[in-house]
């Protein structure tokens, strides 16, 4: 059964607040009110931080509890949100489970034990009509992806490459040499010689660096071990939700410009 308008409570979150000032107040100016962002697979929000960081509004759809997630939220299954919801919204992002599509899952041979949702929730926000992302791992089958890099942003020390596609244009930074990660694997010949409060990690399952590590590398300070091995960075969406609202921003003055020449 579809999730409708009556059956959805979205709720203010009491989740730990993130760092979400907002930096666009022109370009929300511009379009009379906040512009509102869908989150769906929002887990506890490092993609949807990044979004309320660029001006968005942001409401998370997740079909776990999410009780860190720092927005009003939605406990549904996202494949069966009502359409007359999700035109309340002006643009929609979606990090839909990577774990199919992860090399680990190919090396290992079991990728088919998890659900492959990119191409179902593709026909969702399409048929939405809205601008939209999806974000994915390496080797998912996103369409003409663009691809950011923890070395892409000041601030962050983490090695994570991640997949955008995107139904409008996104402009990328360029990508700088990955430098040596510090690691807590006796074997590697870097071994102790790095300071993992200092240098770059990689925030996986298996870890190489404490969790205060893991949060100072990502810029994220309210999430669990595990919610932050499945985040995004929100500096990469705050980048994305930068571009997102100047795309809505151009439609909105074609679409006046239109409106007056008619
Ligand atoms: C990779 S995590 C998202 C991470 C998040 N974008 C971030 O940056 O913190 C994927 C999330 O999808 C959720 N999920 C899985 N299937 C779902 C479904 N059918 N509907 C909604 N959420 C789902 C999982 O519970 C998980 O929290
Ligand atoms: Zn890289």
């Amino acid at each position: 059964m579809s999730a409708d308008l009556k059956t959805l409570s979205v709720v203010p979150n009491t989740g730990r607040s993130a760092s979400r000032k907002s930096t666009e107040p022109d370009a929300v100016a511009a379009l009379g009110r906040k512009p509102r962002l869908l989150d769906l697979f929002c887990c506890a929000g490092g993609a949807g931080t990044g979004y309320s960081m660029a001006g968005f509004d942001v409401v998370g759809v997740d079909i776990k509890p999410q009780p860190n997630y720092p927005y009003p939220f939605v406990q549904t299954d996202a494949l069966k949100l009502d359409p007359k919801f999700i035109s309340t919204f002006d643009a929609i992002h979606a990090s839909p489970p990577c774990q199919s599509y992860s090399d680990l899952a190919k090396r290992n041979g079991n990728a088919d034990a998890w659900p492959r949702l990119i191409d179902p929730i593709r026909d969702v926000l399409a048929s939405s009509g809205l601008p939209y992302i999806i974000e994915n791992v390496e080797g998912a089958p996103l369409r003409n992806p663009i691809v950011l890099c923890g070395t892409m942003f000041e601030g962050l020390r983490v090695l994570r490459h991640r997949l955008f596609e995107a139904n409008f244009a996104i402009l990328t930074p360029k990508h700088g040499v990955h430098p040596k990660v510090h690691t807590f694997d006796k074997r590697k010949s870097h071994y102790g010689k790095t300071d993992d409060m200092r240098d770059f990690v990689q925030v996986t399952g298996g870890g190489n660096c404490t969790i205060a590590a893991a949060r100072d590398a990502m810029g994220i300070d309210w999430m669990t071990k595990n919610e932050l091995n499945e985040a995004i960075p929100p500096a990469y969406t705050r980048f994305i939700g930068k571009q997102l609202l100047a795309h809505l921003l151009a439609t909105k003055r074609a679409e006046s410009k239109l409106q007056r020449n008619a």
